[in-house]
């Protein structure tokens, strides 16, 4: 990915951020919603992005989409039970599903009660075979340029034919299971949440270093758009 092809959206604080972000998903899942009747959304994990969501589940009844049209979806999980604190599914049944109007057959958290992360992940993978491409894909950045579980270095930035794959993280230790390039890059609409000081020296390499094909989240090339929603803390090492 070279950053000539995405969008920039900066904001001065973490609550403009969160909220433009809130209004920005909504309504492009409404205009998903009227154009196909539907909206396939797949969600961040880690800590970024709970305020957005905890910002969708607080919005006016008017302002909410209709969540009965959506489907939701992880873009990866960490090898825990779903009520374990690191669950990105517990994560956002916390700050977002138990609190909208969304059926439970809507919602598809990445399985990872098999034997291996690899029958889960060829699981998720059965899971999604129907959908062409996901509408809406969130995602985050880690401070090495990870984004979902394509970690620096591992094993599944190089898997071209599956959609979904597990991927041990030797530096975390443990097994993850993730959505692949394949999967985020056919996305029609791709946003990277970034928030606060921490991200400003991997934003400054991924923006304007030399060697960004280095980075993970650099590889991203969606087909669809590319929005790169960011706080001024974050753009903080970026030279004008
Ligand atoms: C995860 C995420 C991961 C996350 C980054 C940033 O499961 O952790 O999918 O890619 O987006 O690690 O995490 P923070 O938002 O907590 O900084």
């Amino acid at each position: 990915m070279t950053t000539d092809n995405a969008k920039i959206n900066s904001y001065d604080t973490a609550e403009e951020l969160f909220s433009s972000c809130a209004r920005e998903v909504t309504a492009y899942i409404k205009d998903c919603i009227s154009k196909r009747g539907k909206c396939s959304i797949v969600l961040a994990g880690g800590s970024t992005p709970e305020q957005l969501y905890q910002n969708l589940s607080t919005a006016s009844a008017a302002e909410q989409p209709d969540w009965t049209a959506c489907q939701f979806y992880f873009g990866d999980e960490r090898w825990v039970p779903h009520d374990h604190a690191d669950s990105n599914y517990a994560m956002a049944m916390r700050v977002l599903f138990s609190h909208i109007d969304i059926p439970e057959e809507n919602i598809h958290p990445i399985p990872t009660h098999c034997q291996t992360a690899d029958e889960c992940a060829a699981d998720y993978e059965t899971g999604i075979r129907h959908i062409d491409k996901f509408d809406l894909v969130l995602l985050g950045i880690g401070t090495d340029g990870h984004t979902a579980s394509l970690f620096p270095g591992t094993t599944i930035l190089d898997v071209t034919d599956k959609r979904v794959a597990a991927v041990f993280v030797d530096k975390l230790n443990t097994w993850r299971i993730s959505l692949t390039y394949r999967s985020l890059n056919s996305a029609r609409r791709v946003m990277i949440l970034v928030q606060g000081k921490s991200k400003a020296s991997i934003i400054k390499k991924v923006m304007q270093s030399d060697n960004q094909q280095n980075y993970p989240v650099s590889r991203l090339s969606p087909s669809g758009d590319l929005i790169w929603c960011m706080d001024s803390a974050a753009l903080s090492l970026i030279e004008p």
